[in-house]
């Protein structure tokens, strides 16, 4: 199964991608090769967009969390499509300025802010600071003091939602490192503390729940739950609060069994929650503000690598080992994630032999998938794994001291490189000797 639309099979029985044929790609800039559709993440974020006009009107802005993958392409193409950017580090913060996205729409994220990277947000200009707790909102209200600015901040809240995804991507929780709790007062306490300070404007609230989520009421829980507070913190402190940021986690789709859900049903139904609040706590309509990650470049990726030794232990498992793994996508050892395999150069032939697809590093973990069918596979095949365009490149290591992939963007029906195979030089540049 072809999880995305921009994945189809030539006549050549090929896969290809923004209808490139992969087998080629593979050869012209060698493998692994990440490769990503622009065209698919351009509609991806023509859903999010358009769907927030049709149910919230203008007064609301989709934020690309670019911790999904961030590099200097996307932000481009995400300045193109009018949306704004969450960042979550200096690095990702320098990614985006040299790109020359629009610092106005960045929303700076992050539970540990260093004093370096809060400067760096500050001398650049950033739309607003999400704060994540007491140190680090006294830290920046002596450097905005200090650097004699103003800068206008939303708090990072925990609106106490349990969202039903792994472990280590859940956050909305109060047992969670990031952010202030509601019901212990804490949130309450902080934005009154805030308050006070001169070059400090609280304007809004944020929260995320997690990630990789396939049910719409956590996210409807949560939006009326955030609503609720600007209502209190109106009541109790005379503030009016007049942006609300629900953060990201919408699921997509890695195997056939994933369903999720329509974003513009997902738009729909907090679009209400939030208006019906409103009215029910007699309060103005605030911007929303929402920050897809995933669900924005995840289909519009795919990891190519070539199928080096295959090994059969007789009535045990095939081993199909390819030239990348844990290195370039982390997320089968981190999270036993799923994936979907294509044999590209075979893409529509019968998937009759069982195999355990494993990476090339030193560790028995480096798997990319396990009981995978797939037609009978041979070294010098190219694999395909999909959908790869969100959190692979963007976790990826130089494990094993292995450089890390190329990867090309695909748009029209050309190719372009977008980030350079890393070189043995490039992996020891920062060797001192
Ligand atoms: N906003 C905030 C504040 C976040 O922490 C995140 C993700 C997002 C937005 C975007 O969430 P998304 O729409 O992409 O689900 N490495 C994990 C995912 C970690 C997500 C962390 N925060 C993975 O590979 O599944």
């Amino acid at each position: 199964m072809l999880q995305s639309e921009c994945l189809t099979i030539n006549q050549d029985n090929h896969l290809t991608i923004g209808g490139l044929d992969t087998v080629s790609l593979a050869k012209e800039y060698g493998t692994p090769l990440y490769v990503m559709d622009e065209d698919q993440v351009r509609r991806n974020c023509r859903l999010y967009t358009n769907s927030m006009k049709q149910f919230y009107g203008d007064n609301g802005m989709i934020l690309y969390a670019s911790k999904a993958q961030c590099t200097m392409a996307l932000c481009k193409i995400i300045a193109s499509e009018k949306m704004g950017l969450d960042v979550v580090s200096g690095g990702e913060l320098y990614t985006a300025h040299k790109a020359g996205f629009p610092m106005e729409h960045v929303y700076f994220h992050g539970n540990n802010k260093t004093e370096e990277e809060l400067k760096l947000a500050l001398s650049l200009g950033v739309g607003r600071i999400v704060v994540d707790n007491l140190h680090e909102l006294s830290l920046l209200d002596r450097l905005c003091t200090e650097m004699n600015k103003n800068i206008s901040i939303l708090f990072r809240i925990k609106p106490g939602i349990d969202a039903h995804t792994h472990d280590f991507i859940m956050t909305g929780q109060i047992d969670s490192k990031f952010g202030v709790a509601l019901e212990n007062g804490e949130a309450m306490d902080i934005i009154k503390k805030a308050a006070t300070m001169k070059n400090i404007s609280v304007v809004g609230v944020h929260c995320h729940i997690g990630s990789q989520i396939f049910d719409l009421e956590p996210f409807c829980e949560a939006a009326k739950i955030m609503v609720h507070f600007m209502a209190d913190v109106k009541q109790e402190l005379g503030l009016s609060l007049t942006e609300l940021n629900l953060g990201g986690g919408f699921g997509v789709q890695y195997i056939e069994t994933d369903d999720p859900i329509a974003y513009d049903k997902y738009m729909e139904a907090v679009s209400q929650v939030v208006k019906s609040v409103c009215k029910e706590r007699n309060l103005p309509l605030p911007r929303i503000l929402m920050e897809p990650g995933r669900s924005i470049v995840a289909s519009a990726g795919i990891t190519l690598y070539t199928v080096g030794a295959v090994k059969t232990i007789p009535n045990v498992r095939h081993y199909l080992a390819v030239d990348g793994g844990m290195c370039d996508n982390p997320r089968y050892i981190l999270y036993q994630a799923d994936y979907t395999f294509i044999l590209a150069n075979k893409a529509n032939n019968e998937k009759n032999v069982c195999y355990t697809v494993a990476g090339k590093c030193c560790e028995s973990g480096d798997l990319l998938g396990r009981d995978v069918m797939l037609p009978a596979a041979e070294s010098g095949d190219i694999l395909a794994v999909t959908p790869t365009g969100a959190y692979n490149f963007s976790m990826s290591s130089n494990y094993n001291r292995i450089p890390r992939p190329a990867m090309v963007m695909v748009s029209e029906g050309k190719a372009r490189l977008v980030i350079k195979r890393e070189t043995y030089e490039d992996v020891i540049k920062n060797d001192c000797v």
